[in-house]
């Protein structure tokens, strides 16, 4: 199993390290533009393998394409993040230019990988790369409901009181503050509703506080997350590779499901060895279906703005 990271920066490396950490991956190539920038994170982190006990294999390639070559996964990870007060949309002039050029490279050494496009704004760039590639649509996977239903559960188990073990939820939509639908009224504790331990405002201070999650800590850092942003990603990768037909809400082509068309959201999906192997249709509320429609229309706004 050979995964490929692109941008070794703060979620590319973070991505690599919690991949090798779990140790099922024989070789993992990180790859900048930043001449020598990857290498050093590569020899870095493989000075970690002795002591995390891991023997993947980590690559450092300055723009090297043919070092990628064979890539069963490849992550794309290359962009500017945004700065406190930005919205991720406002990143796609320069990200779109890097995502297409860097999707096409990847193809061209290795045609049979799944794609997994992690740059912002995520859903309009995993649009893109559709757009501007022959790949099939089970093999181009966006990553942020993984990470969005992470920090749902993180701010749920906050509100109850709750080890985050005792906690599930999901987060589906677009990955944007207005635009995540954290799904309350199906989350739960050991299998028992949050309603029946959370006030009504009490949840929807939980449904907020989700939605901003990424911007709260943007303005705590200056700069956006990486350490859940990696490890959601590394979630992914591994539910391919190990084929664990898990589902996670990720950002796929929909072509009528959930009642929508010619766009990339977030979705639940079982993921395996082929990449999406079923979008799971659920039972939405009449206020989640348009929430929904309502985020949809958001994703397509922002898709108008790519040059195709
Ligand atoms: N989808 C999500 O849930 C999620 C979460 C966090 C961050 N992000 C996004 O991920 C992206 C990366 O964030 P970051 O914090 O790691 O940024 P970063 O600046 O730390 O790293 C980006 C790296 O990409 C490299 N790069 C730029 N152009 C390149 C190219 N053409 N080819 C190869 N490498 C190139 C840069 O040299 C840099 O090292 C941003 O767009 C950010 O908004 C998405």
């Amino acid at each position: 199993m050979k995964v490929t990271v692109v941008g070794a920066g703060a979620v590319g490396a973070s991505c690599a390290e919690y991949i090798a950490i779990k140790d099922f991956a024989s070789e993992v190539v990180l790859l900048d533009i930043k001449e020598g920038f990857a290498e050093g994170k590569a020899m870095d982190l493989m000075q970690t393998a002795s002591l995390n006990g891991f023997d993947t294999k980590i690559t450092g390639v300055t723009n090297d394409y043919s070092k990628t070559a064979n890539s069963d996964i490849c992550v794309i990870t290359s962009g500017i993040p945004r700065k406190p007060g930005m919205t991720r949309e406002e990143l796609i002039g320069i990200n779109a230019g890097i995502v297409k050029s860097v999707s096409s490279s990847l193809i061209q050494h290795s045609p049979n990988t799944i794609i997994i496009v992690v740059s912002n704004p995520m859903d309009t760039m995993t649009y893109l790369v559709h757009k501007t590639t022959s790949l099939p649509k089970n093999r181009i996977i966006g990553m942020g409901g993984a990470l969005d239903s992470a920090r749902f559960k993180y701010r749920l188990a906050e509100a109850l009181g709750a080890p985050i073990s005792d906690v599930d939820g999901m987060v589906i939509g677009g990955h944007s503050d207005k635009g995540m639908v954290p799904l309350t009224a199906h989350a739960t504790r050991n299998s028992v509703k949050v309603s029946e331990f959370l006030s009504e405002d009490r949840l929807n201070q939980v449904k907020e506080d989700t939605k901003v999650g990424g911007a709260t800590l943007t303005k705590l850092l200056g700069t956006s997350a990486w350490y859940a942003p990696g490890a959601a990603v590394s979630g992914l990768v591994q539910a391919i590779a190990c084929d664990q037909k898990k589902m996670f809400p990720c950002s796929v082509l929909l072509e009528g499901e959930y009642g929508l068309n010619d766009l990339c959201i977030g979705v639940p999906v079982i993921l395996g060895r082929n990449g999406i192997e079923k979008i799971v249709e659920i039972d939405l509320s009449e206020a989640e279906k348009a929430h929904m429609k309502e985020s949809a229309e958001g994703v397509s706004k922002t898709n108008g703005l790519l040059e195709l």
